[in-house]
C-alpha cells in the first residue's frame, strides 16, 4: 500500500466511524435549489420519488375489511413524513373487482367500497396541501364487461357501441388463437351466445379489450382523462397500454409466442400514432407525469414511448428488470446489472425511465431481490431501497417496502384472491397438473404476496381494519410495522426516509450520469453517479456473506461516507486496496 493511499484509508475510516455515530451517518442537506441551476431539462416528474399505494390494502376507515380513501386521508401525515413527492394510486373507479379495480365499469365515479367523489376531492386537496402530487391509474386497454359500453356492444351486432370492442362473428369459424393472461384456458377469444360472436379479452373474461381503431373510443378516453386532469390530478400511469393497438387482420402468430408475449402484443401497428394523438389532445395541455406501464421488449422500444422529440409519454416503466424469474439469486447479479446498464446506455442523453423492484403485480421486493430471513431482512431491505433511490430514473416505491414487508406465502388456494393465481390453479386442476408444486411456486411468485394489508402497528389486524381483512395479514406484523419502526432510529423505515432525503437534494443522484464498475462481480453492484463536480460511489453487497470490494484507482478519491445501512463503528472497513462489505451492506461514498 502506498503511503498516500494508507493516509486516505485512515481518513475514510475515521470519517466512517464519526459519521456512523451520528444516526446512521446520513448527512442530509437542506433543500438546495441552487445546486440544480445547471440541470438541463429539469422536470418535476424526474425529481419526484413516487410512492405507490394499493388502496384496497392501505388503511380501512369503516371496518368493512377493505382499505378506502378516508383511510388514506387519515394517513396523509405519515405519507408526508416519508418525504415522498407523488403518489401513484391503483384504480379507485367503480368496478366489479374481478381484477381488483383493473376492470372498470364507470371511469368517472369512485368504487363504493373506497368511498365517494367528495372523499376523492378531500384526498386530492389534503395531498396537495402537503406538497404531494397524485398520479392515477388509467386502465383503457380494456374495460369491465359491466361497463355500459360493453353491455350495449354485446346486445346486438348493429348497436352503435358494437365497434367499441373487438368482435369476431362465429359464422366465420373460430378466430385465430390469441393467448390470454388470466383466462382459465388461456384463450383470449370468448364466445358470446347473444350475438353468436367472440369478443377479445387479453386479460380475464370480464376485461374485454377496447377497440382503439375506433376514433370514438379514443375520444371517449381523452374526455375521461381531461375530466380527472381538470380536477387537478398530476398524471396517469397507463395500464397495459402497450397492448392497445392490435393487428385486426388477426394473423396467425407463431406457436409458443406467448412465452415472448410483449414482442407480439406490445407494439401494435398504430400504438405510437394513438399515443401521439393522445399527447396532442390531452398531455400537451398539462404539466403532468405520464407513465407507460410496459414499454416494449427492448430499450429501443422503450425509448419510442418517451423520446421527447416524438411527443408521446414521459416515463417508461419497462419490465425487464422484474421479469427475471423467481429470485435475483437464481437470475444472477451479473445479468441483472447488464439490464440496467443496457437501458441506461440508450437513455443517457434523452428519454426517462422508472426504477422499481416491486409493485402490486409482484412479490415483495425483499423476498425476491433480497433475503427475508430474520438475519438479513432489515439489511437487505435497506440495501434495496438504496438501489431504487440511487439509480438514474424516477423511483417508484411500493407501499410497505419501507417497512421491509415480506411475502406471506399462503399454503392454500382459498387464501388467494388474485384472479391470475386462482385461474391458473383452475386450469391446472382441469388438466390434472401438479397442484402441489404450483402452490409451492406461488409462495414465491403470486401477486397477493405484495397485496397483504399494510402493517401499521401491533394492534388487531395490524391496525389496518377493525373488521375482517379482505386478504390475510402477514403474521410478522407484530414486529414489522410503522409504530415500532417510527421509534427506532435504525429501522428500515427510518433508513428509507434518510435515503429519500438524500436523493431529493442531490442533482447527481437524480440527473447524474451512471457508470458501472466491476461488472463481473457476482456479489457487488458498484456504480457512480456524477453531475458536474458532485459524485457519489454506491456499493451494494447483494449477498449473505462478507465480501471485499477492490477499489480501482479511479475510485480511491471517494473518501467520505454519506450513508450506510450498518450502524456500528465497524460500519465500513477499509483494508488495503479494498473495502470489506458486510452481508447486504450498502455504502454511499462521496
Ligand atoms: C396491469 C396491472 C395489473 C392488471 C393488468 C390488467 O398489468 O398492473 O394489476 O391485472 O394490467 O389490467
Amino acid at each position: 500500500m502506498t503511503t498516500r493511499f494508507s493516509i486516505l484509508l485512515a481518513v475514510i475510516f475515521l470519517t466512517a466511524c464519526n459519521s456512523s455515530n451520528k444516526e446512521n451517518a446520513v448527512l442530509p442537506k437542506n433543500s438546495n435549489d441552487s445546486a440544480f441551476t445547471n440541470v438541463k431539462d429539469r422536470a418535476w416528474w424526474k425529481e419526484a420519488v413516487v410512492y405507490q399505494i394499493y388502496p384496497r390494502s392501505f388503511k380501512d376507515s369503516d371496518g368493512d375489511g377493505v382499505g378506502d380513501l378516508k383511510g388514506i386521508i387519515s394517513k396523509l401525515d405519515y405519507l408526508k413524513s416519508l418525504g415522498i413527492d407523488a403518489i401513484w394510486l391503483n384504480p379507485i373507479y367503480t368496478s366489479p373487482n374481478d381484477d381488483n379495480g383493473y376492470d372498470i365499469s364507470d371511469y368517472r365515479s369512485i368504487m363504493k367500497e373506497f368511498g365517494t367523489m367528495e372523499d376523492f376531492d378531500a384526498l386530492l386537496k389534503g395531498m396537495h396541501e402537503r406538497g404531494i402530487k397524485l398520479v392515477m391509474d388509467l386502465v383503457v386497454n380494456h374495460s369491465s364487461d359491466e361497463h355500459e359500453w360493453f353491455k350495449q356492444s354485446r346486445s346486438s351486432r348493429t348497436n352503435p357501441y358494437r365497434n367499441y370492442y373487438h368482435w369476431w362473428p362465429a359464422e366465420k369459424g373460430k378466430p385465430t388463437y390469441r393467448w390470454s393472461f388470466f383466462d382459465v384456458k388461456s384463450e383470449a377469444w370468448r364466445y358470446d351466445t347473444l350475438t353468436n360472436a367472440y369478443y377479445l379479452h387479453y386479460f380475464s373474461k370480464k376485461q374485454p379489450d377496447l377497440n382503439w381503431e375506433n376514433p370514438k373510443v379514443r375520444q371517449e378516453v381523452y374526455d375521461i382523462m381531461k375530466f380527472w386532469l381538470n380536477k387537478g390530478i398530476d398524471g396517469f400511469r397507463m395500464d397495459a397500454f402497450q397492448f392497445a393497438s392490435k393487428d385486426t387482420s388477426w394473423p396467425v402468430l407463431p406457436k409458443g409466442y406467448e412465452k415472448n408475449v410483449i414482442k407480439y402484443y406490445g407494439d401494435g401497428p398504430h400504438l405510437h400514432d394513438y399515443l401521439q394523438e393522445m399527447n396532442r389532445e390531452v398531455y400537451s395541455k398539462y404539466n403532468v407525469m405520464s407513465v407507460a406501464e410496459g414499454a416494449g421488449s427492448s430499450p429501443e422500444d422503450a425509448m419510442k414511448f418517451v423520446d421527447p422529440d416524438r411527443k408521446e409519454l414521459n416515463i417508461a416503466y419497462h419490465f425487464e428488470s422484474v421479469d427475471i424469474g423467481k429470485t435475483l439469486n437464481d437470475y444472477g447479479l451479473v445479468n441483472y446489472k447488464k439490464i440496467f446498464s443496457r437501458y441506461d446506455s440508450v437513455f443517457k442523453d434523452k428519454g426517462w425511465l422508472a426504477i422499481f423492484m416491486a409493485n402490486h403485480d409482484q412479490p415483495r421486493m425483499v423476498s425476491k431481490f433480497g433475503n427475508d430471513d430474520s438475519a438479513n431482512r432489515e439489511a437487505s431491505s435497506k440495501l434495496l431501497s438504496t438501489f431504487v433511490l440511487t439509480m438514474r430514473g424516477t423511483p417508484f416505491y411500493f407501499n410497505g417496502d419501507e417497512l421491509g414487508m415480506s411475502n406471506i406465502r399462503f399454503n392454500n388456494i382459498e387464501d388467494y384472491n388474485d384472479v391470475a393465481t386462482r385461474n391458473q390453479y383452475e386450469n391446472l386442476k382441469n388438466t390434472s397438473g401438479d397442484l402441489k408444486s404450483f402452490l409451492e411456486d406461488k409462495k414465491q411468485t403470486s401477486r397477493d404476496n405484495g397485496r397483504t394489508p399494510f402493517q401499521w402497528n401491533t394492534e388487531i389486524n395490524a391496525g389496518f381494519t377493525l373488521g375482517k381483512p379482505w386478504l390475510k395479514i402477514n403474521p410478522n406484523y407484530t414486529t414489522v410495522n410503522v409504530a415500532v419502526q417510527e421509534k427506532d432510529s435504525n429501522s428500515v423505515l427510518t433508513y428509507f426516509k434518510k435515503i429519500v432525503a438524500l436523493r431529493k437534494n442531490s442533482p447527481a443522484l437524480i440527473y447524474g450520469s451512471y457508470k458501472l464498475y466491476d461488472e463481473k462481480n457476482p456479489n457487488v453492484f458498484a456504480y457512480t453517479r456524477t453531475f458536474n463536480t458532485e459524485k457519489y460511489l454506491i456499493l451494494l453487497n447483494f449477498s449473505n456473506t462478507k465480501t471485499d470490494f477492490i477499489l480501482p484507482d479511479e475510485l480511491k478519491s471517494f473518501t467520505r461516507l454519506v450513508l450506510t445501512n450498518y450502524t456500528t463503528v465497524t460500519a465500513i472497513n477499509f483494508t488495503g486496496n479494498s473495502i470489506q462489505l458486510q452481508p447486504w451492506q450498502s455504502v454511499i461514498l462521496k
